[in-house]
């Protein structure tokens, strides 16, 4: 290939995870002492540094692992307050039941958009920091038509993948007139809300006195549906109801938790095109028994891996840890775990742009200090993912390549700095 104006070789990469078989070795399409040359934001070549073609910029990051950036396809941002000390009630004995969402509706109500935005980006910001290039943000803490709007409207700053979950709990003036609620949400709020939107979610779980049953569920994402949007679901988080089998039958991109599965369950999900996403950082957060990904991944079900990060059941924002929780109360396997954060998640979010790093991907390359992604799961806690800034930057020495955030002047990042 001849050189490309304003083209970046990524060099000296002593093991390339580009999920891309045709590449590589492998599901994780594994290239060692690899390159990858970059452009306008899409990767224009990757493969054996010795075959390299040349580039206008050079950047070297001695022998360090790259690999795709993860892509969150799960968390709620847009809130206010705190709920520690219902966490450290859950770990001395309480169960979670979504009661405490209200708590943090309330909070979110009385917080100002300036508060609301300084949170959400404080926290995509910690998310970059740690490997994440591309996330997802629900609404869920406003409740009202004007509060479920706002908050889609700050979440849409933040990325593209913004989704539409008035229907999180049954807020408390509308306590005992579930049906009521369901009306204003397939309504009113639905129609304020889905222009902002890509997608609806809705927290089916009939063994919470807060969340939705079957019928309401179906309802809610009926609606949505019909207005446009794609469907997902917070699915059998608290016990085996009937979210999965109804996501996979209105054709969900993802059934989200999947805590609790029949074997019906997972037979659905094996037959269907709805990945199941798990979320190892909320059975931690919550002292709950941890699902066996390889019930799943041996009958063929396509699983992701995402934080769900929120003040509530989960309040982490990093990926690293999710996929160390994965491999070591999961049954997942360092590669599994990996691509699942990364692939398995463009897949939830039906994203063929971001998750790989095959010749067309957008350029989201992140930079471990370690020699293997299997590091990621075997250095749990230690910081060492970073997404590359691509584009030179004289202040900082030839040495830390991969401790700058990717400088990005184009659009469609669904990072901003
Ligand atoms: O995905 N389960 C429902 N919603 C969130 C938790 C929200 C909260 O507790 O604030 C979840 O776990
Ligand atoms: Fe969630």
């Amino acid at each position: 290939m001849s050189d490309v104006s304003g083209s970046t070789l990524v060099t000296g990469i002593g093991e390339l995870v580009t999920n891309d078989r045709s590449l590589g070795d492998g599901p994780l399409g594994l290239v060692g002492d690899a390159a990858v040359v970059v452009a306008d934001d899409t990767v224009l070549w990757a493969g054996p540094a010795a075959q390299a073609p040349d580039a206008d910029e050079r950047i070297d990051v001695r022998g360090r692992a790259v690999i795709p950036g993860f892509v969150d396809s799960h968390a709620h941002l847009v809130f206010a307050g705190d709920r520690a000390a219902e966490f450290e009630a859950r770990m001395t004995g309480a169960a979670y039941d979504g009661g405490g969402i209200a708590s943090t509706v309330a909070s979110t109500r009385a917080a100002t958009d300036d508060e609301l935005h300084a949170r959400l980006t404080s926290l995509v910001a910690e998310m970059r920091a740690q490997g994440t290039t591309t996330v997802e943000v629900k609404s869920g803490y406003g409740l009202t038509v004007e509060d479920e709007a706002r908050s889609l409207r700050l979440a849409r700053v933040a990325t593209d993948e913004t989704t539409f979950l008035g229907a999180h709990v049954v807020p408390p003036e509308y306590a005992g007139r579930t049906d009521d609620y369901v009306r204003l949400v397939t309504g009113p709020m639905l129609a304020a809300c889905a222009p902002h939107a890509r997608w609806i979610d809705v927290f089916c779980e009939p063994r919470s006195p807060h969340a939705f049953d079957g019928d309401a569920a179906r309802a809610v994402l009926e609606a949505g549906r019909d207005a446009g949007l794609g469907v997902r679901v917070h699915a059998n988080q608290l016990s085996a109801g009937p979210g999965v089998q109804l996501a996979v039958e209105l054709g969900a991109a993802s059934a989200d938790h999947c805590t609790h599965l029949t074997d019906a369950d997972v037979d659905a999900l094996a037959g269907g095109s709805t990945v199941a996403t798990l979320l190892p950082g909320v059975e931690f957060s919550t002292r709950s028994p941890y699902p066996d990904a390889h019930r799943l991944l041996d009958a063929g079900v396509t699983v992701a891996l995402a934080t769900d990060c929120n003040p509530g059941s989960c309040f982490t924002s990093s990926m690293p840890l999710c996929v160390a929780l994965a491999v070591r109360e999961m049954g997942m396997s360092p590669a599994e775990a990996v691509w699942a954060a990364t692939a398995g998640g463009a897949a939830a979010l039906h994203r063929p742009d971001v998750g790989h790093l095959g010749i067309g991907a957008r350029s989201d390359l992140v930079v471990l200090d370690a020699p293997s992604y299997r590091h990621l799961a075997y250095r749990p806690g230690v910081p060492i993912a970073r997404a590359l800034a691509l584009s030179p930057d004289p202040e900082v020495g030839p040495d830390l390549p991969a401790t700058r955030p990717v400088n990005r002047t184009r659009g469609g990042s669904d990072m901003p700095r």
